[in-house]
């Protein structure tokens, strides 16, 4: 799906019809042909202002429901790169209360319906970035993706997930990128462990990732303790080892992340805050000198110790730099589209 019809693609990704071309990105198994899209990412890498015309006088409109530090910045930093223009919007800061849910009588401290606010905001731009995370008020509403379907539905516009209630493909494509960077043996051992936090998180991330390995013939182990399954359509072909250390063995790359519970009543909620389950320099020896990987931010001595992250085996650092070629990858694509 990547690189068609792209003026100043690479020439190898030009073949293939414009209908294939990405409208929507929700989702990394999006990216169709994996070692194309790397092969894209790698050119955009190293060639980060040869799409500098693709996005003039086009404006792409980033909304953010939930914080960001490195979605935020990166993605403007992408969309700069292909000469884009950038308006950011904190829904919660600044602008209107949206109610979100349809039939419900307003009278309440949100002023602006989210279905017109959506066909208003398709029209200042081009494309659309939304940041929506999981509620945890309601398990359907969340796996059925409520609020960035409506955008959607009703923008008019292409849309591409910043992170919503079940993915984060774009941290996703990030982490594929760097572990095609780092890895010395074709199929490395990828062990996804989940780690301590005192905060409920979403599954977005570990959802996203286990999908992005699955498109692999990786080696693929999750780790977490009884009662953090994920959902199997996610999780597919990994093994499930409920003995961190057993899992570290042998490992090449340990990505590291909490999520909160995701079966039955649990949904959403914090079962275990376990420090023996946080990443530390014992366990990391286990593994066959492992990298270690986490999105960020990251909750020090909860999900990793100091000595860990800061180890030369760290790929934080570049793993986030990997982000703007990752949403540039992406927008390119899109643009592509228009
Ligand atoms: N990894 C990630 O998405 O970071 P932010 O939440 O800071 O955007």
């Amino acid at each position: 799906m990547l690189g068609k019809n792209s003026p100043t693609c690479h020439p190898e990704l030009d073949e293939g019809s414009k209908n294939e071309i990405m409208r929507h990105f929700t989702s990394i198994t999006q990216l169709g042909d994996l070692s194309k899209a790397l092969e894209a990412a790698k050119y955009v890498k190293e060639n980060p202002f040869a799409d500098q015309e693709l996005g003039r006088n086009k404006t792409l409109l980033m909304i953010f429901f939930n914080s960001s530090l490195r979605t935020r910045l990166s993605t403007q930093k992408a969309a700069m790169n292909l000469g884009m223009n950038v308006i950011v919007l904190d829904v919660n800061q600044g602008a209107w209360r949206l109610e979100t849910e349809r039939g419900v009588i307003m009278d309440s401290d949100r002023p602006e319906h989210l279905l017109e606010a959506i066909p208003v905001m398709g029209c200042y731009c081009d494309v659309i970035g939304v940041r929506a995370f999981a509620k945890f008020e309601n398990k359907e509403d969340d796996y059925n993706e409520v609020i960035i379907n409506q955008f959607i539905k009703y923008s008019g516009k292409p849309v591409f997930s910043m992170e919503a209630a079940t993915r984060h493909p774009l941290q996703t494509f990030a982490d594929l990128i760097t572990i095609e960077e780092y890895k010395k043996v074709e199929k490395p051992k990828i062990v996804m462990t989940w780690a301590p936090h005192p905060k409920a998180l979403p599954q977005a991330v570990p959802n996203s990732f286990a999908e992005g390995i699955n498109m692999t013939d990786y080696e693929f182990v999750i780790t977490h303790p009884r009662g953090y399954e994920l959902d199997p359509a996610f999780t597919g072909r990994a093994r499930i080892e409920y003995d961190q250390r057993k899992a570290f063995e042998g490992a090449d790359f340990i990505y590291a992340k909490n999520w909160s519970a995701y079966s039955g009543d649990n949904y959403g909620k914090i079962l275990c805050t376990d420090r023996d389950w946080t990443v530390d320099a014992e366990k990391m020896a286990l593994t066959n000198n492992a990298y270690f990987m986490h999105c960020l931010p990251v909750r020090r001595n909860m999900i990793v110790t100091d000595e860990v992250i800061e180890s030369p085996q760290s790929l934080v650092i570049p793993e986030a730099a990997n982000r703007v070629v990752s949403a540039q990858t992406i927008l390119k694509e899109i643009l592509g589209g228009l």
